[in-house]
């Protein structure tokens, strides 16, 4: 916490007005659902992004970020938002974002960013981003935004100005979380309900694989369940329930569209399901979601890669395991492991044994805790 102070006082040379923290995300289930109009079922966790920030008088907007301080301090003009594609595009956009739901900023401000959550790893660092600039330019410009409207402004900001087509999912799970809880969200109706999350270790592994097609390959997959869709002739794939699915799926001509379609309305009823076991302590049924998920990732909606199922294959065999999958878009990033207290010690020393074994990386581990969503923090 210090650290943003100080390091906002060193490059900047006075005091910042305010600070927060916006926690990134783990999707416990509800995978490639969220466009389909259907159920996710993440939380927020305690990596994050730390922002400090201090208003201007005039009309220059300045950032600077620890994770890329080669780049040095960027600078924009509120008159010319026009993005340099560099890491400051996202904060820029999303005050673009705010001047699109009408809400302008009138003055400059000076910002500086601290991440503890690894770059591309799946656990949603840009939409800790976003959603830590809503919450300074709310808290500078005294303007009356609600958390929701905070998501949904990020969102925009990564649909219309970044151009990758995200649902709602990371901005909400990072503007919302709360602690202990999963957040089960329709993302439809935005409509959501917290499910606790206890008794249970939660852990998360970084493959250290990162996919550079990864945003293209996700515009791809929605553009196939948007083919889906179409030939169903339904407002949204989640609004079928499965056994709809299955009586209707011939008239999807195309085969992958077809798989794409069967993995989203199957998830959307796992996570259902899921959620239900969530709520009724039963864990191992959670689990075994958990566990489904993961191949229809694998088998239908092709998203995983060799070293992902390694990692959950390893995991799915260690004593005291509930469930294990991968995490977020997926083509590399993380897995997420729902496990008894006590084995995760166990869990630790197998999964790194065998990963840097298999591919000679040692992978990075998260014991996770779960955290409340973004908000302004004391200094
Ligand atoms: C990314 C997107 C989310 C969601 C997941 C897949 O994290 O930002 O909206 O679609 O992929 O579940």
């Amino acid at each position: 916490m210090s650290g943003i102070i100080s390091g906002f006082e060193t490059i900047y040379n006075r005091t910042p007005d305010a600070a927060c923290f916006a926690p990134g995300r783990v999707n416990l289930i509800g995978e490639h659902t969220d466009y389909n109009g259907g159920n996710v079922l993440p939380c927020a966790i305690h990596l994050g992004i730390r922002c400090a920030a201090a208003c201007r008088r005039d009309r220059w907007l300045q950032f600077f970020s620890e994770s890329f301080p080669d780049s040095g301090v960027i600078v924009y003009q509120l008159d010319d938002l026009r993005l340099q594609g560099c890491w400051a595009d996202y904060p820029v956009s999303v005050i673009r974002a705010f001047s699109a739901f009408g809400y302008r900023i009138e003055n400059g401000a000076d910002f500086y960013f601290s991440s503890d959550l690894p770059d591309g790893a799946g656990l949603s660092s840009s939409a800790a981003l976003e959603v830590a600039v809503g919450v300074m330019l709310r808290t500078l410009f005294s303007l009356p935004l609600t958390q929701q409207e905070l998501a949904l402004i990020g969102q925009f900001a990564e649909n219309r100005f970044i151009g990758v087509n995200c649902g709602i999912m990371d901005q909400f799970a990072s503007a919302m979380g709360k602690r202990d809880h999963a957040i089960l969200l329709d993302a439809n109706s935005l409509s959501f309900q917290y499910a606790p999350l206890e008794n249970a270790s939660l852990v998360i592994v970084n493959s250290c694989v990162k996919h550079s097609l990864a945003s293209s390959a996700y515009n791809d997959r929605q553009r196939e369940c948007e083919t889906a869709r179409k030939m169903l002739n339904v407002p949204t794939l989640c609004s079928l329930s499965t056994e709809e699915f299955d009586s209707s799926s011939g008239k999807i001509t195309d085969n992958t569209c077809r798989c794409r379609a069967r993995h989203a309305i199957y998830e959307n009823g796992r996570t259902i399901d899921a959620a239900k076991a969530l709520i009724n302590g039963n864990l191992s049924e959670f689990g075994k979601l958990m566990n489904a998920s993961h191949t229809s990732l694998r088998d239908d909606y092709e998203v995983s890669c060799t070293e992902l199922d390694f990692l959950v294959d390893t995991a799915q065999r260690i004593h005291g395991v509930y469930g294990s999958r991968m995490t977020g878009g997926g083509f590399g990033g993380c897995t997420v492991t729902l496990m008894e207290k006590s084995s995760e010690k166990e869990f630790i020393t197998v999964i790194k044994q065998e990963y840097s074994r298999k591919f000679n990386i040692i992978p990075a581990v998260y014991s996770v805790t779960v955290c409340d969503g973004a908000g302004i923090i004391d200094f």
